[in-house]
């Protein structure tokens, strides 16, 4: 880095000269990837003076983890992204170490407040300490508070340390600012705190408002809380977490939906469910903003901490961000369904309705690698059938492969055979049942990411799949007796 130049700049140069060299066909069609180098949680997803603004964990001089910077993108439509210069570099005392994960909340002047982690390099006892910053701009150039870190460590509440206090989450409520952050607790470990402040620089401690009591992982991460109608939301990122008797959350690093009810005076969030978020091999630390029309977007890390450091890197940029989503309710269970905007992608349209298959077949014109493609069975009109399967990327030998068993009302997930030689989790599990005799699956490709929304968002599988984007094969087989199927293609244009 020369010597006249900012953490900052050199950052900026760097990126600006390195992205110029990735042709875009490098990429995935619509999936945000890093200009250069490293990517993971996306962070102050917000609606801002007229356009959508992500920014997320970046490290833009090698293609692992590092010191955390903050890049930046914006876009329209939530599907093509402008890349916007690396926003936050770790340059000051306060975040000497990284500047972790965060969001944002547009300010009544005009201007962008972020918030985020500021971590300080290890101390005596060997551990880092972790503590909320906040940074104010004008959506492209931001200025740090002297006064960091804004939350420090005597703002925690008893049994709470800066060992592991991150992500905060802040938002505008009655003329206040609120934030959630993660914290883990001696014995409850992972915890979720709020706190509130008048103008957003001096915060207090009002309550812990959820935590795992050793039940639902050890720490959790990135928090988001919000509502949905009469319901309360808490997304939160829960690490080990130990798979429970009903199966709904997987083992390890999961993302969860807390669903409960909040009272905005006595802070009070009564949980009453949780459910997956995401159950995809492929999905970590969602973070949410409110568009202008309403809609609640969810977007994801589609990548996540168990399989990164086992990962092929072809491409000078490593980390994408899943498919930005539209949250809704339905039967008191959090769906989502990608956003509609990706029907502007839509190019030639394939429909072949109330198709018979048994041996595995392929269907005239449904191919390729940039589809969005729905399937619907009737597991109705297929009384014999037990098991349905449906093959993509296929070719060369390889295949990813969605396999339902309409008896047992399970759908796995299994990449296996997609030419990996990484021995690292390949396949899931979920529990899929048709509803009034049908079972859709709505699977978007978009070169090597997969994503697969279950019966219109009941439960979705964020995926990669290895295989070359030279197989372009689609095939349907069914087992026990034939199956009926409805299906409509849409080519996507990148
Ligand atoms: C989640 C996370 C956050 C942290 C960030 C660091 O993936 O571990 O808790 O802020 O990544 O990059």
């Amino acid at each position: 880095m020369p010597c006249h130049m900012t953490k900052l700049e050199a950052a900026r140069a760097f990126e600006r000269r390195a992205a110029a060299r990735i042709p875009a066909a490098d990429r995935p069609g619509f999936h945000l990837t890093p200009p250069v180098g490293w990517m993971n949680d996306p962070n102050g997803f917000c609606f801002y003076h007229g356009a959508y603004h992500l920014f997320f964990q970046y490290y833009p001089y090698d293609t692992v983890w590092g010191p955390m910077h903050w890049g930046h993108a914006t876009s329209a439509d939530l599907l093509h992204w402008t890349y916007l210069p690396c926003a936050l570099a770790p340059d000051t005392d306060a975040d000497a170490a990284g500047c972790f994960s965060g969001s944002a909340a547009p300010l009544p002047d005009g201007r962008l407040l972020l918030m985020y982690t500021g971590v300080q390099p290890a101390g005596a006892d060997g551990r880092q300490a972790q503590m909320q910053c906040i940074a104010v701009g004008d959506g492209l150039d931001f200025e740090k508070d002297p006064q960091n870190p804004v939350i420090p460590a005597g703002l925690l509440p008893e049994g709470f340390g800066t060992a592991d206090f991150r992500d905060p989450k802040v938002w505008r409520e009655n003329g206040a600012y609120y934030c959630v952050a993660a914290c883990r607790h001696a014995q409850d470990q992972g915890s979720i705190l709020l706190f509130e402040s008048p103008d957003a620089r001096r915060w207090q401690f009002v309550t812990v408002l959820d935590s795992s009591r050793d039940r639902l992982g050890k720490m959790w991460e990135c928090p988001d809380f919000f509502a949905l109608g009469d319901t309360r939301v808490l997304l939160i990122s829960p690490q080990e977490v130990c798979a429970d008797e009903n199966g709904e959350l997987h083992p390890g690093d999961a993302t969860a939906a807390l669903l409960g009810r909040y009272d905005p005076v006595t802070h009070a969030f009564d949980r009453r469910k949780v459910q997956a978020v995401d159950d995809g091999l492929d999905f970590y630390a969602p973070q949410t903003a409110l568009a202008p029309d309403g809609r609640r977007i969810l977007i994801g890390w589609m990548q996540c901490w168990a399989t990164t450091g086992q990962a092929p890197r072809p491409h000078p940029w490593y980390g994408r961000m899943s498919l930005p989503r539209e949250l809704f309710l339905r039967d008191g269970r959090l769906c989502q369904r990608p956003v509609r905007e990706i029907e502007t992608l839509w190019q030639a349209e394939t429909r072949l309705a109330g198709i018979t298959v048994e041996a595995r077949t392929a269907l005239p014109g449904i191919r390729g690698r940039s589809l969005d493609l729905n399937v619907t069975v009737d597991a109705d009109a297929s009384p014999a059938c037990r098991r349905f399967a449906l093959r993509f990327a296929e070719g060369g030998g390889l295949f990813a492969e969605i396999r339902c068993d309409l008896a047992l009302g399970e759908l796995v997930f299994d990449r296996s055979r997609c030419g990996s030689r990484r021995d690292i989790p390949h396949t899931r599990r979920v529990r899929a049942v048709p509803h009034s005799g049908k079972l859709t699956l709505r699977l978007i490709l978009d070169k090597d990411c997969a994503e697969l929304f279950v019966n219109d968002g009941e439960r979705v599988l964020s995926v990669l799949v290895d295989a070359p984007e030279t197989a372009q094969g689609i095939s349907f087989a069914a087992f026990g007796g034939p199956v009926r199927l409805d299906v409509v293609q849409h080519e996507l244009r990148a």
